[in-house]
């Protein structure tokens, strides 16, 4: 018999592999993870590469069972026997799997994102009826608030009128509409909502680099000369060790039930320390143009840049927009716990430029 049994989706992408190592060094649980067949690896060698690249020994494995499975999919497309062992005696479900691809499409977004939480919730249904499932806690985004407009996010509802970047944050915020409505028909329900994940607050160190770190690739690599931005515009980043420590925190208090948490940086940097940074680091690279958005022109850019200005744009509400948000649950649930809120200066992007260059995805 499985002691407390967690059940995962999205274990092996940057968040959920960390949150596993994190739940089986600090619980006695066991945890199930949904992970799919790719590249013709199966879905079970797949976890097994993936968690010993990342330290799991296999003390700490013997913990992990893995379910085959598709988010995509009714009831994930489980089989029979496994959906029993998850009906015996699965406690806490963590829904993390998404399409994290800012440049994702209309219908790869609703099918992964909207279609895949909608399969969660039916299975978390059952497994509420028929099981003992006790939680059911849902990695959203801090974005579903819509990063292109000026806006103070609050954590217990999601705005009437969101201004959307991209079919990631639009998918996101239909997601978390119906993990809502679950949650008014008494599913108990714990909301995640992080920024924009990036290293290790001391280390820098992270699994992929994804979301931000393709955008910051472009400049670094001298690809693109100009962005349309003020030096003084903020984005919003979060040190993947908080947004595990504050996940697991919250999690674990009883007054996170129905409630919804901002896992942000209080103080975001702001663009022009990123571009201080980049000149410090990058030094071979002429400085980046910053242009008034509101006098940007496309078409005075050379035809190479326009295609790689293409790739930018799921980006650029992430440069331009003034969403801020509230952090009230977040601070009250981490106050005495001993994680404080992070911290994402100058220093920080620092490190985290440095680890990336150190590991070979920027180049200098
Ligand atoms: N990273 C961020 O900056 C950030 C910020 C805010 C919120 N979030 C949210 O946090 C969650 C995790 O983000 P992440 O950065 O860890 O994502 P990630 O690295 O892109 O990993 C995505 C995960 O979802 C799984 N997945 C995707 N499509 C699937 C499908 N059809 N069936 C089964 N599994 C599928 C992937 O499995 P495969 O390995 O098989 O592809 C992978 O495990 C997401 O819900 C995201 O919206 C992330």
């Amino acid at each position: 018999m499985a002691h407390n049994l967690i059940f995962m989706t999205g274990a092996t992408g940057v968040l959920g592999q960390e949150l596993v190592k994190e739940l089986l060094k600090t619980t006695h649980s066991e945890v199930a993870v949904l992970a799919r067949a790719k590249n013709r690896a199966s879905h079970a060698d797949r976890v097994k590469k993936i968690f010993t690249s990342i330290d799991i020994d296999s003390h700490l494995g013997s913990r992990i069972h893995v379910i085959e499975g598709d988010v995509t999919h009714h009831k994930f497309g489980i089989k029979k026997a496994d959906l029993e062992y998850l009906e015996r005696e699965c406690k806490v479900f963590y829904h993390i799997a998404a399409l994290t691809a800012l440049n994702g499409t209309e219908k790869e977004c609703q099918q992964i994102n909207v279609g895949g939480t909608e399969h969660a919730l039916e299975l978390a249904w059952d497994l509420r009826k028929k099981g003992k499932l006790e939680r059911f806690i849902y990695f959203s985004t801090a974005f579903v608030a819509g990063s292109v407009w000026n806006h103070c996010s609050k954590e217990d509802k999601l705005p009437a009128k969101p201004v959307f970047a991209n079919y990631y944050e639009s998918s996101k915020y239909k997601a978390e509409t119906k993990v809502r409505e679950a949650m008014a028909k008494g599913l108990p329900v714990t909301i995640i909502r992080p920024s924009i994940v990036v290293g290790h607050s001391e280390t820098g160190e992270v699994s992929d680099f994804n979301v931000i770190y393709p955008f910051i690739k472009l400049f670094a690599h001298g690809m693109l000369s100009k962005i349309p931005t003020h030096l003084k515009n903020t984005f919003n980043i979060v040190p993947i060790d908080f947004v595990i420590r504050a996940t697991c925190a919250i999690v674990k208090d009883p007054r996170s039930v129905n409630r919804a948490f901002h896992v942000v940086a209080p103080k975001p940097p702001t663009i022009g320390m990123l571009l201080r940074v980049g000149e410090e680091e990058y030094s071979t690279i002429p400085p980046i143009e910053v242009i008034d958005p509101k006098h940007f022109k496309k078409n005075n850019m050379s035809a190479q840049e326009q295609m790689v200005f293409a790739m930018l744009e799921p980006y650029l509400g992430y440069l331009n927009g003034h969403l801020t948000f509230d952090t009230r649950n977040t601070r009250q649930i981490l106050r005495g716990t001993g994680i404080p809120m992070p911290k994402t200066d100058h220093p920080f992007l620092k490190t985290l430029v440095r680890y990336a260059v150190k590991v070979g995805y920027l180049a200098i």
